[in-house]
């Protein structure tokens, strides 16, 4: 018997029901309609602080700072993937996420530093889904990023959507192609193996 799994969605927009938002809803969707749980971290909501480099967490892997991320440490921790979606900002992810990365230096302790998450677990996923406003948006700053950060904390980098040319609020709608990539991506990885 195979346990359900577990994906988790951030959203690293501002815009509720922007880009990022609709494809990370229809990853999770195709995710949930596999059979798996699924939870969705909506990232402006919270009140995070950034990292102040204070390299406490190198003790112990824990961050001196308690506030809204400690439970997205533990869903982080947790689950079987996590997507994580974002629009460029100045071709690179938002400073949403780029706050969550940098305040996740204790998740990189805990892998690389307490080897808290043994080589032989299963491999749990990362998944990116961008969208920047220029047709000729260019991803590879935000991908190097997320990779980066997936590598640290001990998650395999497994699929990417990456749409140029959609700005305004909710165009991506009339991107069914996009769409259909979104939820195919969250079904991929809430499928058994
Ligand atoms: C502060 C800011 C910076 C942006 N910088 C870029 C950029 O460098 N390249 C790009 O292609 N689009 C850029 N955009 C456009 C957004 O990526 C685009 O509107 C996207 O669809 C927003 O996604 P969302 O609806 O998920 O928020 C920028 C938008 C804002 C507000």
């Amino acid at each position: 018997m195979t346990s359900m799994k577990l994906i988790v969605g951030i959203l690293g927009s501002p815009r509720r029901k922007g880009n990022s938002d609709i494809l990370l809803d229809k990853a999770l969707k195709g995710a949930a309609e596999e059979g798996a749980e699924v939870k969705k971290v909506i990232l402006n909501d919270l009140e995070i602080k950034p990292c102040q480099g204070c390299n406490d967490c190198h003790e112990d892997g824990t961050c001196v700072q308690r506030d809204s991320l400690t439970s997205v440490y533990d869903l982080i921790e947790t689950a079987d993937a996590v997507i994580i979606a974002s629009p460029i900002y100045f071709s690179g992810p938002s400073a949403q996420v780029k706050l969550l990365i940098d305040r996740c230096q204790c998740l990189w302790v805990r892998n690389e530093l307490l080897g808290r998450y043994p080589s032989d677990a299963k491999k749990r996923k990362g998944a990116f889904i961008a969208v920047g406003g220029d047709p000729k948006a260019v991803f590879k700053h935000a991908v190097g990023e997320v990779r980066a950060f997936y590598s640290a904390i001990g998650l395999e980098y497994d699929g990417e959507i990456l749409l140029p040319g959609v700005e305004g609020k909710g165009e991506v709608v009339s991107h069914p192609v996009a769409l259909e990539e979104a939820e195919r991506l969250g079904r991929r990885l809430a499928a058994p193996v």
